[in-house]
């Protein structure tokens, strides 16, 4: 519920609603995107970025948080763990049941492979079951795969993988009939006909959702056909390190059992790594929109098993995440809630920009609102700014709230706020890890036998992804993955098993003059010994 002074910064807001609704504001030009980039785009803030020492990267300048968890200690490192008696063997071995892992177990599945999915949470414990606007396919007859593209390449700011691109866009609508006749419910017209709708950097209506919990829907079918196919999933059972044989190939991983902390080894001749996002590692301390488990595990394991990352200095900063009240801070507020008409409104009620520019244009040119021109809305702790939800209503006709953004409804209802009638408070939250494990198209690293998919892999997005790109990314790279093993799989014959490679990694930690207390992969978020340290802090 807003206090009195709020309530009263909301009456400018109200006064100029018929008028900014009917607005139409103009887009920025090239020049002014990049301009805005370069100031305002965290990024861009070059302190918070350092020299990643050693690896395949070597010399890049990456995230602070980041680096910090490649130079850290294996979880291994003084252990002496015996590989010769593996606790599982299978063909495919799936590290993740989030979106992108369940679709690779199916398709594996499919092509006959034995499959296992170890996962340190729950299946579905993952940002796809958080996915709220959609997914995006060009399957109308005013679209094509090519306009999805051109979309999608330029969204990125033309650094993606050109061949991961087309893939992703081919694939589209395949990826939506599959999904379909696997049970997912999309919103459709009274004849059947998708419903579809723009997304920032969208040139057609092409996002098709299942209200505004597209994720949870796509999810919730996905965890029923692997459960119905009986795919064996180990859960709260973490993946640690990548094991290779001594031919140099992917060929399992140590298993960390969450609550017992025994340790397990999986031998496979297919690894997938589906670890999926990075949004609780805070980069600059931003709030996030993540699933608590998203804690960039999929880099730190590939990277140490000799693989190549490619643009993870690149992450994505949802321009709304919820900024009030504080029990939801940085929680997703759907972009769809723009989508549908809602504009982004300073504290004189001015609508300062076109709401569906890209997300990294519209985040940057929310944070120059309020760090820049101070024309921010004071939230207590911090600041937000104006998204004008009673908009939607006024334009589309009463009950589309209810209808279309239900998820929203309730998310706010919880704390006394009526999106319908009020306006809510947004400002930028971590949502996505733009780049990742570089891979080819069949999905696979550099080193053989072993995959990534959806979040964790990099080249398809370049340094920007457009919204309902990352639940196709998923889909379409999640099926390609489990394909690919699942072939791939019957011509693999897996040699001595051996973890070489990580003492090999810590002597160039120690060679290079890297002393780190850390281990990694993070697995989970420590906030209590962060908060701790954050309150020594203030106290010093
Ligand atoms: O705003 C959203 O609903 C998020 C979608 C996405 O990241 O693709």
């Amino acid at each position: 519920m807003y206090d009195e002074k709020t309530l009263e910064l909301i009456k400018i807001v109200e006064a100029k609603r018929a008028e900014n609704a009917a607005l139409e504001p103009r887009r920025m030009t090239a020049d002014e995107k990049d301009a805005l980039l370069a100031e305002f785009h965290p990024d861009y803030r070059k302190d918070q970025f350092k020299e990643l020492k050693i690896g395949p990267n070597a010399g890049e300048m990456l995230p602070i948080e980041l680096v910090d968890m490649l130079q850290a200690n294996s979880r291994i490192k003084d252990m002496n763990l015996d590989l010769s008696n593996p606790d599982y063997d299978t063909d495919v071995l799936i590290i993740g049941a989030g979106g992108a892992g369940c679709s690779a177990a199916i398709e594996a599945d499919d092509k006959g492979a034995k499959v296992m999915i170890a996962t340190k949470l729950r299946m579905g414990d993952a940002n796809t079951m958080m996915a709220e606007g959609g997914i995006q396919a060009a399957d109308k007859p005013n679209d094509s795969p090519a306009i999805h593209y051109v979309d999608a390449f330029g969204g990125g700011h033309f650094a993606a993988k050109p061949e991961l691109v087309a893939k992703l866009v081919n694939k589209a609508p395949e990826a939506i009939k599959w999904l379909s006749d696997l049970g997912v419910e999309f919103d459709k017209m009274p004849d059947g006909t998708m419903v579809t709708t723009h997304g920032g950097g969208t040139s057609r209506k092409r996002m098709h959702a299942a209200k505004d919990y597209s994720g949870a829907e796509i999810m919730r079918t996905l965890r029923d056909e692997v459960l119905n196919r009986r795919i064996p999933v180990v859960d709260f059972t973490a993946a640690i390190e990548i094991i290779k044989d001594d031919k140099g190939q992917a060929a399992g991983a140590v298993l960390l059992n969450m609550e017992t902390k025994e340790i397990k080894i999986a031998r496979a001749k297919c690894v997938i790594i589906a670890t999926g996002g990075a949004g609780r590692m805070h980069y600059q301390g931003f709030p996030t929109s993540n699933h608590y488990g998203a804690t960039a595990d999929g880099l730190v394991l590939a990277y140490r098993a000799g693989a190549k990352l490619r643009d993870v200095h690149t992450l994505q900063y949802h321009p709304t995440g919820a900024a009030f009240p504080e029990q939801i801070f940085g929680a997703l507020v759907t972009e769809k809630v723009r989508s549908l008409g809602a504009k982004l409104v300073n504290i004189d009620g001015e609508v300062f920009m076109n709401p569906l520019e890209t997300r990294d244009v519209t985040a940057s040119s929310i944070i120059r609102e309020c760090k820049a021109r101070g024309k921010g809305i004071p939230t207590g702790e911090g600041v937000g700014i104006w998204l004008d939800t009673p908009m939607i209503d006024l334009k589309n006709g009463e009950g589309t709230i209810e209808k279309r953004i239900p998820a929203m409804l309730r998310m706010f209802g919880k704390y006394g706020i009526d999106i319908r009638k009020e306006p809510i408070l947004v400002y930028p939250t971590l949502h996505y890890q733009n780049g990742g494990v570089e891979v080819e198209t069949d999905s696979q690293t550099c080193v053989p036998n072993l995959f990534v998919a959806g979040e964790a892999a990099g080249g398809v997005h370049g340094t920007n992804r457009l919204m309902g790109n990352s639940l196709l990314d998923v889909i379409v790279f999640g099926r390609n993955a489990g394909q690919f093993a699942g072939d791939q799989c019957k011509n693999v014959t897996v040699g001595n098993l051996t973890l070489s490679h990580v003492a090999d990694f810590q002597k160039t930690l120690k060679d290079a003059g890297i002393e780190s207390d850390l281990v990694s992969p993070k697995l989970l978020p420590n906030y209590v010994k962060e908060y701790a340290e954050e309150q020594n802090r203030v106290t010093l």
